[in-house]
């Protein structure tokens, strides 16, 4: 087993030093252990992919689709991705120059951040959040500035936003907005992001706006971001939400093309291309009406176990921000509890069998609240109802 020396470890890239671990992973091995647990825990779909989204991936591969693809995707795939936005959001974009294909919305956030960033810019990001942006801001040199939303419904205001360009003092490059969101489940109406997008509008700053759970929202249409800033909106999605594909690792960027070549240029240095199996099954999956279809099923679905875990948390004592979207809930840990959701969370799952993500995980605001997925089976979710409410007794 090689062995490598100490002052070699203590002199890496001074922010990958400093990282550590995916927090909701660690917490997710660290309760793992725990004999018969049930796992509401991890942004997994428990669907099966589809028949017809894997058959167009053995097709690719009997076809001998084995070369490589041009860096942003294949054409089909870049194709079935404007269809899709156009029949979904009423977004236009050019299927040749406005859409790069990426490993997983994982790699599209990496690669809009590695473009747009130099050392010493600010992005603003609203908390609580998805854990990745802070530190793929941070790899780029920039920095993260955190806006707590819990005041407002979990939603950035106007206001928040102009106080924050304001004393960013014209470092603020970049606005991450993420909805409907994780960890939250809320979402942004039509009014909410218009007011925002008059605010970026006045400035250069770009939002990089992940819609990854766009597929999956409840009460209301979905409206991107880049419907009402198109100049100024990196959109990015994917189909591991939508489609129960995350092992496939397939997302996008979505934007104007002199941005969108760039945001190539990154990911051609960081991956060539994606792979041609996993393009070929989401080119099935998001230019079909099968695979409209498929979506639509899978969010009844998601509605149903959404509804049942609400009502029973609410009965339970939580309280609960509107899970209007994505597949999560984020409640408030009763106050005769504590605010410790560390505590609380590891208590569950220790002496409850449950585990969920304690809520501070995700940054400022998230203290006191705990992330429950419902991206499990009904019969998993009902017997976590069962425990949860046996612990809190
Ligand atoms: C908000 C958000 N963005 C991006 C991702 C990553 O998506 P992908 O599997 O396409 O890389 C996730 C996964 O949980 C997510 O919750």
């Amino acid at each position: 087993m090689p062995s490598i020396k100490n002052s070699v470890i203590s002199n890496l890239n001074r922010q990958v030093q400093a990282m550590g671990a995916n927090a909701i992973r660690a917490f997710d091995e660290e309760v793992s252990s725990v004999p018969n647990i049930i796992k509401l825990t991890l942004g997994e779909p428990d669907f099966n992919v589809p028949d017809h989204i894997k058959a167009a991936a053995i097709r690719s591969i009997e076809e001998n689709d084995s070369h490589y693809a041009p860096a942003s995707g294949s054409l089909a795939v870049r194709q079935a991705i404007t269809d899709f936005l156009a029949d979904r959001y009423d977004l236009t974009y050019n299927a040749n120059h406005e859409i790069v294909v990426t490993v997983g919305a994982t790699e599209a956030i990496y690669d809009s951040l590695a473009t747009l960033l130099n050392p010493g810019d600010e992005v603003l990001i609203p908390t609580p959040i998805f854990s990745m942006y802070g530190p793929d801001v941070l790899l780029n040199g920039a920095k993260p500035v955190y806006l707590d939303t819990s005041a407002n419904n979990f939603v950035l205001t106007p206001e928040q936003l102009t106080k924050a360009i304001k004393d960013s003092a014209g470092h603020a490059k970049v606005l991450i907005l993420n909805f409907p969101s994780n960890p939250t489940g809320v979402t942004y109406d039509r009014k909410a992001l218009t007011a925002l997008a008059a605010i970026i509008k006045k400035t250069d700053m770009i939002v990089i706006s992940d819609e990854i759970y766009s597929e999956l929202t409840y009460n209301q249409k979905h409206v991107s971001m880049a419907e009402l800033l198109p100049e100024q909106t990196l959109l990015l999605n994917g189909v591991s939400k939508s489609h129960a594909m995350t092992g496939y690792r397939i997302g996008f960027v979505a934007g104007p093309k002199r941005l969108v070549e760039k945001v190539n240029v990154v990911h051609q240095f960081a991956t060539t291309a994606a792979s041609n199996p996993a393009m070929a099954a989401a080119a099935e999956a998001l230019g079909t009406p099968a695979g409209k279809v498929d979506t639509e099923l899978m969010k009844l679905a998601y509605q149903k176990r959404r509804d049942y875990l609400y009502q029973e948390l609410i009965n339970l004592g939580f309280e609960i921000p509107n899970p209007d979207g994505a597949f999560y809930i984020f409640a408030k840990i009763p106050a005769k509890y504590g605010v410790d959701d560390h505590s609380f969370a590891l208590d569950l799952a220790k002496k409850g069998k449950v585990a969920v993500i304690p809520g501070s995980i995700f940054g400022l605001g998230g203290q006191g609240y705990v992330r429950i997925s419902y991206a499990a089976s009904e019969i998993q979710i009902k017997a976590a109802v069962k425990r949860i409410s046996d612990f809190l007794k």
